[in-house]
C-alpha cells in the first residue's frame, strides 16, 4: 500500500544551499533512489543527483540518509517509519557542485598517485604464477565499486580538510595494501604506505569498514595489515643495521 511521505532534500550549489522540504508517494519496495526520481518528474524537475546501475553496483548515488553514508539505490524505504521525515544530503567530505552531487575528484587524484603494479622486469607474459591463497587474498578487495563512502566518512578527512593533501584515505590504502600483499610486485609500498598515502593518519576507528556496501573489511583485513608490515619493515634488525650503515 502507498502512503504520502516526508522528504527533506539539500538543495544548493557552492555557493551554498539549505533543506528543503517534500511531502511524496511512496510504494511499497521502492528505496531511496526512486524517491528522488519521483520529485525530480514530479516536483522538482531540476534537482541533481548521480546514479547509474539502481543495483548498488556502479557506486554513483553515494549520499547521506539521516545523517548516514549510504547508497540512495540500497536504501530500502521499508527500513523507516511511515511517519518519520527522511532528509537527504550529499556527501559532506567532498565540494558540492549541485544538489545531492559532490565534485569527488580527490579520490582520483589520490588514485593516480598509487604507483601501477610492478611486476620484476625479466618476467615475461605467461610466467606470471601465483599461489591460489595469494589470489584469493586481493579477491575480497577488488569488490570495491568506488562508492567513495569510505573516502567520506573517515574522520581524518571528513573533519580535517587540512589532511586532505597528505591522507589517500581508506579506499586507496587498501589499493596500497593489496598490491603489498601481491607476491609479484616489486615497488616499495612499505614507505609510499607511510610517507606518501598518510597511514599514519588511521587510527583504526573503523568507520569506514561500517559504511562499506560492499562488506569489504578494510580495517581488519587491509589497513591493519599494512600497519604490521610497515612497523615489521622498521623494526627488522637486518634493515635497521642496512639503514644505519648506509647513514654513515
Ligand atoms: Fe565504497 Fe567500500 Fe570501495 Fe570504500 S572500499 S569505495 S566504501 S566499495
Ligand atoms: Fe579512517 Fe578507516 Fe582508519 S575510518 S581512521 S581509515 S580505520
Ligand atoms: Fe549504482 Fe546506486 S545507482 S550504486
Amino acid at each position: 500500500m502507498g502512503y504520502k511521505g516526508k522528504f527533506k532534500v539539500w538543495r544548493g550549489d557552492a555557493s551554498g544551499g539549505d533543506l528543503k522540504d517534500f511531502e511524496v508517494e511512496i510504494n511499497e519496495g521502492e528505496v531511496v533512489l526512486d524517491i528522488i526520481h519521483r520529485l525530480q518528474a514530479t516536483q522538482a524537475p531540476d534537482m541533481a543527483c548521480r546514479w547509474n546501475c539502481k543495483a548498488g553496483k556502479c557506486g554513483s548515488c553515494s549520499a547521506e540518509i539521516n545523517g548516514k553514508p549510504r547508497l540512495m539505490c540500497m536504501t530500502r524505504m521499508s527500513t523507516f517509519e511511515q511517519d518519520e521525515t527522511v532528509t537527504v544530503t550529499p556527501l559532506r567530505t567532498f565540494p558540492v557542485i549541485k544538489d545531492l552531487v559532490t565534485d569527488v575528484g580527490f579520490n582520483y587524484a589520490k588514485a593516480r598517485e598509487v604507483k601501477s603494479f610492478t611486476p620484476p622486469k625479466d618476467l615475461k607474459p605467461g610466467e606470471y604464477r601465483m599461489q591460489q591463497i595469494d589470489v584469493e587474498r586481493s579477491q575480497e578487495f577488488r569488490k570495491c565499486i568506488e562508492c567513495y563512502l569510505c573516502q567520506n566518512t573517515c574522520h581524518a578527512v571528513r573533519d580535517h580538510e587540512e589532511n586532505k593533501d597528505n591522507f589517500s584515505g581508506p579506499r586507496y590504502l587498501m589499493r596500497v595494501a593489496e598490491l603489498d600483499m601481491h607476491p609479484l610486485d616489486t615497488a616499495d609500498r612499505k614507505n609510499s604506505a607511510q610517507e606518501e598515502h598518510g597511514l599514519g593518519f588511521c587510527n583504526i576507528t573503523k568507520c569506514c569498514t561500517e559504511v562499506c556496501p560492499e562488506h569489504i573489511r578494510i580495517t581488519d583485513n587491509a589497513l591493519i595489515p599494512m600497519k604490521e608490515r610497515v612497523v615489521d619493515r622498521k623494526y627488522d634488525p637486518l634493515v635497521w643495521l642496512g639503514n644505519k650503515i648506509r647513514r654513515r
